[in-house]
This record gives C-alpha cells, sequence and structure tokens, in this order.
C-alpha cells in the first residue's frame, strides 16, 4: 500500500480517512499481512521514506510495526572506474564475468531456480524478450556461480534526477561462492557498462548493502522504515 496526500491538504484528516478506507477494504477482502510500500515490479517507494516529517510516526500510531530499514543507493557516473583489485581478486580465482547471450538462457534460468526463487520471473522475462544480453554472468568451471541484470529503463526517480538513470537488479552469488568477491565483481562491470552506455548515474533500489555497494563508491540517497500490520 502507497498513502499519499498533497501537501497543502496534510493535517486535516485525509490521510487517516484513506487509510480508514483501505483498512477496511483489506478487511473485507480477508487480507490478513498489510505492508506499506512495495518491493516488486513497479514501485514508488519500498516502505516509509524517512524524510517525510511525521509519516512514520502517523503509521505508528495507526498501529503499524516498525522492523528493518531499506536504503536505496547511488553513484555519479562520470568519474567511476572499477578498483583494480575488484577484478584482480575473481580472475585468481578462475572466475570469469561476461555478458550473457542466447546459448545461456537454460543455464541461467536454472540457476535461478535454484538459488533465487523470487528472482526467476524477471530473469525469464528478459530471457523471453531477446533482452538476455542485460544478464552478466559469473562462471567458474563452466558453471554459472552468479547473475545480476543491468537495469537501462523504468528507474522510477530518472526524471527527479533530471539524469539518464540505469541501475543494478537481483545482484545473487551461489551461497558456497559467497564472501570471495564474486559478487561485487559483477556489481562493478554493471556499473561500468552503465557508464559506457553513456547513463549518468547508476542507482540501486532496496537494499541495506550500504557498506557493501559503498566500497564501490555508492552513497545512500533515501532511506525507508518498513512498516507492517497483521489484521
Ligand atoms: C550480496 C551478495 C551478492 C554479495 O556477493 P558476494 O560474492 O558474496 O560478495 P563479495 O565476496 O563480492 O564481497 C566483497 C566484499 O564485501 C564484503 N561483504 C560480503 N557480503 C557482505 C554483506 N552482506 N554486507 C557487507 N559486506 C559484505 C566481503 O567481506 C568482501 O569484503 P572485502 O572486499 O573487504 O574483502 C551475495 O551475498 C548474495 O548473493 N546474497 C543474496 C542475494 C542478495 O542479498 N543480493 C543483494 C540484493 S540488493
Amino acid at each position: 500500500m502507497v498513502l499519499m496526500v498533497d501537501e497543502k491538504y496534510r493535517n486535516k484528516g485525509i490521510g487517516h480517512q484513506l487509510l480508514d478506507a483501505v483498512m477496511k477494504d483489506f478487511g473485507d477482502l480477508k487480507i490478513k499481512n498489510i505492508q506499506l510500500g512495495a518491493g516488486v515490479g513497479s514501485y514508488i517507494w519500498p516502505g516509509v521514506p524517512t524524510d517525510l516529517p511525521g509519516a512514520v510516526q502517523f503509521f505508528k500510531k495507526y498501529g503499524f510495526d516498525f522492523k528493518e530499514e531499506i536504503i536505496d543507493m547511488v553513484m555519479e557516473l562520470n568519474n567511476y572506474s572499477t578498483p583494480q583489485y575488484v577484478y584482480d581478486r575473481i580472475k585468481n580465482l578462475g572466475i570469469q564475468i561476461r555478458e550473457a547471450d542466447i546459448s545461456d538462457v537454460s543455464g541461467i534460468l536454472d540457476f535461478e531456480r535454484t538459488n533465487f526463487p523470487n528472482w526467476y520471473i524477471y530473469y525469464k522475462d528478459l530471457c523471453d524478450n531477446g533482452d538476455v544480453e542485460k544478464i552478466h554472468i559469473a562462471i567458474y568451471d563452466q558453471e554459472i556461480v552468479g547473475a545480476v541484470i543491468l537495469i537501462d529503463k523504468g528507474i522510477t526517480w530518472e526524471d527527479y534526477f533530471g539524469k539518464k538513470t540505469g541501475g543494478i537488479g537481483c545482484i545473487g552469488v551461489a551461497e558456497n561462492y559467497r564472501n570471495k568477491g564474486i559478487g561485487l565483481a559483477l556489481a562493478a562491470r554493471i556499473t561500468e557498462s552503465l557508464k559506457i552506455k553513456g547513463f549518468d548515474i547508476s542507482y540501486v533500489g532496496y537494499t541495506w548493502l550500504d557498506e557493501w555497494y559503498g566500497k564501490l563508491g555508492y552513497k545512500i540517497w533515501r532511506k525507508y522504515k518498513m512498516g507492517y500490520m497483521e489484521l
């Protein structure tokens, strides 16, 4: 759910009434778990932005429970270059990172189905729509051990930034291969590709890995508190 009231009309009880109405609908529909914001498909905010004065408090008062914090991160790409150690580390391990092609489709889909079933649909959509080259993969001994999506359109905040904005999506490394530098190399490769393709900003939505993306130069842009209610 995302609830918005024009700034001019705030503090007049409108938000409360809208929330009452939608909560009643949730009740009628026998929906049990409500989440503020959203994290899949096309969305505006993944949770309640912490820079909106009073917003978290408003929902707390209503009975929402606030748990984890999620962030969006951005980086201006004009001065970006990948630190040398990022690629050296994986080269020494015999890991290759490259853009996927049509021959990788079944391997990619098997990898996502096994390791990240929630992301399978996004990878499948790209493969079905002939956009497989937007996927980059990490390979060890002919096996896919990590994958990531280059997002080249549809970043919600592109107009707000007023600059050509792309991003990193659904980045994942197989559990047995984590903490070897593969994930960071995949993130670096996408960042570099965005720069080469003429993007001004790289955006990472819905993450909590501030230190990790920070190693490449990404900075926190917005923070969100994740609010839930059980009916
Ligand atoms: C997040 C993920 C992609 C990281 O990939 P990885 O290959 O394990 O990470 P790397 O080995 O490249 O990490 C490199 C560095 O970050 C550190 N690091 C690894 N995971 C980290 C984490 N969760 N938080 C902070 N730092 C982390 C490593 O210690 C290493 O530090 P160093 O450069 O000082 O040696 C991987 O853990 C994963 O697939 N997780 C599940 C999916 C997921 O959460 N994706 C992110 C969604 S935004």
